[in-house]
């Protein structure tokens, strides 16, 4: 498999340190420059703009979708629409309740507070957050035992923006709180050409229509792979000194990473691997595919399936995961004739 220095997949849409570099380079700062996810600009738009019409905070916004998709780029360009601070942190970074208490206590009306990976907020941090979502206030317990009280601490009016790659581990109470939710999803392909022709031209690359064809074909519809893919080839063209990205340099360029042409890796074909000839395609629940790869199941179902389920190569079923016919096209094999469809 294809890992970058620090053993990550390059495939993968998580955020990886290389990409912070680029992120700041590429990352579109307002609404009209983000390609894709129509649905969720129009409305944001109409969202952002009637806010700022009637000179209010916006309600708190929660977005959702695999990794890759633009969630942190959406929580900037909403504070740039704005016009506001945005504060980052994530759901892990906040170990105590006096950690959030901190951050809240330090922000300024109309604020945005960013929280990456919500879904990894503990319990007792996620009922500090209630209220402060909810009423704007903090409630601090002063000493313990018989004599601990409360005390409720006005906070400014601030919007939360939460991100998660989980909806469904978000608690009810959190979901609600939330006035917005969007949901990101995989990018079309000339939605993904236009992110790559616009991202090399930030780089001050040339390239070749065809080249952007070899880079998005490859880059699992997630702009934050294409952009790690067009890095790897820019490289590439440079070193082989040519003056414009072509198909080919391209093509042998990712053929080195083993990304194939479909965008998937080893670990990929893997899965299905193991789903086909340890669990004779399906279905068989994801622990026990887990187990067989020794990897952790909410991995294989956080970063590998949503891109094998969007390929139509894998499909969730009430009694576990299934490998489709055209996996079994894609890696070569055989699919066996008891699984064909019966004709009547
Ligand atoms: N770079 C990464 N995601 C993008 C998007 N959706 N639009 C434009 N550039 C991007």
């Amino acid at each position: 498999m294809t890992t970058n220095k620090s053993g990550e997949r390059l495939i993968e849409g998580d955020f990886q340190i290389e990409d912070k570099a680029l992120d700041k380079q590429l990352r579109p700062r307002h609404l009209k420059e983000y390609i894709g996810q129509q649905q969720i600009k129009e409305n944001l738009n109409i969202f952002l703009t009637a806010a700022k019409q009637r000179g209010e905070p916006i309600e708190h916004v929660l977005l959702y979708g695999p990794p890759g998709l633009g969630k942190t780029t959406l929580a900037h360009i909403i504070a740039n629409e704005v016009g506001c601070n945005i504060k980052v942190t994530s759901g892990p970074a906040i170990e105590r309740a006096g950690d959030l208490a901190a951050i809240l206590t330090n922000l300024e009306a109309g604020d945005i507070l960013f929280i990456d990976e919500i879904h990894r907020l503990n319990k007792v941090i996620e009922e500090v957050l209630y209220p402060a979502m909810e009423d704007f206030a903090l409630d601090l317990v002063i000493g313990k035992g018989p004599s601990a009280r409360t005390v409720r601490l006005d906070l400014p009016h601030f919007t939360l923006i939460g991100a998660t790659t989980r909806y469904h581990l978000l608690s009810g109470p959190l979901r609600n709180r939330f006035g917005v939710t969007y949901r990101l999803n995989f990018y079309e392909p000339d939605e993904m050409l236009q992110i790559i022709n616009r991202s090399a031209r930030l780089l001050g690359l040339s390239i070749e229509k065809k080249a952007a064809e070899v880079i998005s074909s490859r880059a699992r519809a997630t702009p934050r792979v294409a952009n790690r893919l067009l890095k790897r080839v820019r490289d590439f063209v440079q070193v082989k000194k040519s003056p414009i990205a072509t198909a080919d340099l391209a093509q042998a360029a990712l053929d080195q990473l083993k990304v194939d042409p479909l965008g998937l890796d080893d670990l990929d074909r893997q899965i299905l691997r193991v789903i086909i000839e340890k669990f004779k395609g399906g279905p068989v629940g994801v622990s026990s595919v887990a187990a067989a790869l020794q990897e952790e199941a909410a991995t294989i179902e956080e970063i590998y399936e949503p891109f094998l389920m969007q390929l139509g190569f894998l499909q969730r079923t009430p009694r576990g995961r299934t490998v489709t016919q055209a996996a079994y096209e894609h890696l070569g094999l055989k699919f066996p004739s008891e699984k064909q469809p019966k004709m009547v």
